[in-house]
């Protein structure tokens, strides 16, 4: 029998940390289905290759959308697939209005969101807009313009310092290493936070306003739902003269009045409130998530309902596997989440960081680039703790009040590729660093499919990063039906969780065990995990999901359950 809400969060052992938000029952049809969304990342060079180059495409994708509606999720989000040089991944979009044609092409995409929608899976698009590709015909046209002209005002070029300029304008300096900025043959020196080949738009310049409206409206006019939105917070810049020192990437140090020279400036929301209006010219209203590094207690006014209207946090990802640092990230972000009505975002893993089923077989506090430096073998990961671990926090997360963002590959429990051979790495993070870091390839490393064959499923013929042999063990066909694979245990979370979720609501209830989390969502739903190494006893209810084996009565090591009072229905 389900216990109503009221009893449940009545019960003298929870503590309430939010209370409010009322959902709909019918997430995809309901202008909030975003709150309370799992939405899965396709990395889509790396998904699924139907054409057989080694690169995947859009096609690959709505070939694999029955997978991705089985699997239960609500929404895709794809990482850019716009025409690009890949000078980083796609990030360097030369046509923010067009399909890589490697990738397929326009009408490729409208089957894909046709095949999506066909399963009520909504679609979201990611949107640079700190940057463009040098091959995009603005920065052309920038390129072969004189100093002053309106053609390189679209971007953020200055003269050089020092008695010949030939100094950078000031010492800004790159994500990817190096300084901010590049010399031209005339002389001038144009930004660049990231790569050389990812040019920084001037967004105090009205054209790359309206341009970029234009590009919003392009793609909600094909049916896309939302926007994932790059480097959130670096769009304004104080380019007053003379420009303002800033020889730190952002990080702790971002001042919490909004004045930093280069991040998290209040004025970046006066452009995601003009996005809100474009967003809200929809029926429903399109939705974005805004992927900002501003300090912890900025980031709710990227999710304002005038804004961007969620944020991404990546506290989870940053935490260790204990019951103290999830308990705190968890309530932090709820209570952050509430502040403005938006929901809280979770994310495990993404395209930029190692994988969690590898962070979680490192000893904590590991630095991850000297790990990858060493291919992998110093330490030595612990690849089944790992996973184990990773099976458990998963669980955890979807049992989290908020949208659960999903990375392509998770659901198979994938580790990290360690040691791709130097001449394979992609990232410009290596290059960019005199090979001191490998970067971001081994999570980008394409999904298998199959077993067996060419690139495990991938494609007909060799994938763009080479595939470890490790790879069939873990594929889709191999893990489909097992009970005990981690693709059949996200799949059972998601069809749970689809039924179960209803309220935005958390309770915490005292375990009584330091390494135990346990709290309950509303209808008698909960959620418990052991962190420890060691079992302990189970609470009360029926045991409908785990991440690892049952044992009747006993929580093992390292292990999340969901419970309800109430028998499977
Ligand atoms: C964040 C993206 O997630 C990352 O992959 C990219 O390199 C940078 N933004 C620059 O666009
Ligand atoms: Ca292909």
């Amino acid at each position: 029998m389900r216990r109503s809400p009221t009893t449940l969060f009545a019960s003298k052992d929870c503590v309430p940390v939010t209370d409010h938000a009322l959902l709909s029952t019918d997430p995809q049809l309901d202008a909030l289905w975003w709150r309370q969304a799992v939405v899965y990342q396709v990395y889509p060079r790396s998904f699924a290759d139907l054409n057989g180059d080694g690169i995947g495409d859009i096609a690959g994708v709505t070939s694999r959308m029955d997978y991705l509606a089985e699997l239960g999720v609500d929404a895709v989000w794809l990482s850019p697939f716009y025409p690009s040089a890949l000078a980083d991944g796609g990030y360097d979009v030369a046509d923010y209005r067009d399909v890589a044609p490697e990738l397929g092409t326009l009408a490729d995409f409208d089957a894909m969101v046709a095949a999506a929608k066909s399963h009520g899976i909504k679609v979201i698009v990611d949107i640079v807009p700190n940057h463009t590709s040098d091959l995009h015909a603005w920065f052309q046209e920038a390129l072969a313009s004189e100093r002053g002209s309106a053609a390189r005002a679209r971007y953020i070029f200055r003269d050089g310092t020092g008695p010949d300029g030939s100094e950078p304008p000031s010492d800004w300096i790159s994500h990817f290493g190096g300084p901010a900025w590049t010399r031209l043959p005339d002389g001038q020196w144009y930004c660049h936070l990231f790569a050389p080949e990812q040019p920084d738009l001037n967004w105090d310049n009205p054209e790359v306003r309206e341009d970029f409206k234009t590009t919003l409206r392009f793609w909600a006019d094909r049916g896309v739902d939302g926007y994932r939105v790059d480097v959130a917070h670096a769009l304004s810049k104080d380019l007053s003269e003379p420009l303002r020192s800033k020889p730190v990437l952002e990080g702790a140090d971002l001042p919490l009045d909004g004045t930093d020279p280069l991040y998290d400036r209040n004025e970046v929301h006066d452009i995601y409130a003009e996005w809100r209006e474009v967003f809200n010219e929809y029926d429903p209203p399109r939705t974005a998530v805004a992927e900002a590094y501003a300090a912890s207690e900025r980031r709710a006014l990227y999710a304002r309902p005038t804004g961007l209207g969620q944020a991404f946090n990546f506290d989870l990802l940053q935490a260790d596997f204990t019951a103290r640092d999830y308990h705190d990230v968890v309530t932090f972000c709820l209570n952050e989440a509430e502040k403005t009505g938006s929901s809280s975002t979770w994310v495990l893993s993404n395209h930029d960081v190692v994988r969690h089923a590898t962070r979680y077989g490192l000893p904590a506090g590991v630095d991850l680039d000297e790990w990858l430096m060493s291919d992998g073998t110093a330490p030595v990961l612990d690849a089944e703790a790992g996973l184990r671990r990773a099976r458990a926090a998963s669980l955890l997360m979807l049992a989290l009040p908020g949208s659960a963002y999903l990375y392509q590959g998770e659901e198979l429990g994938l580790h990290e590729v360690s040691d791709l051979p130097y001449a394979a790495l992609q990232d410009p993070i290596w290059l960019r660093t005199g090979n001191e870091k490998k970067g971001r390839d081994g999570c980008r490393v394409p999904l298998p499919w199959s077993s067996e064959g060419s690139s495990y499923g991938f494609g007909d013929g060799p994938a763009h990063l080479p595939q470890p042999t490790a790879f069939g063990a873990t594929s889709a066909q191999a893990q489909d039906g097992r009970p005990d694979s981690t693709l059949e245990l996200y799949r059972e979370a998601l069809r749970l969780r689809r039924q179960l979720q209803t309220v935005e609501d958390l309770a915490w209830v005292d375990s009584g065990h330091p390494d135990v989390l346990h709290f309950v969502r509303p209808g008698g739903w909960s959620c418990v995990t052991n962190f420890g190494t060691e079992p302990v006893a189970l609470p009360a209810g029926v045991v409908r999901v785990s991440s690892s084996e049952q044992v009747p009565g006993v929580l093992p090591g390292e292990t999340t359950v969901w419970l309800t009072a109430w028998p499977q229905d």
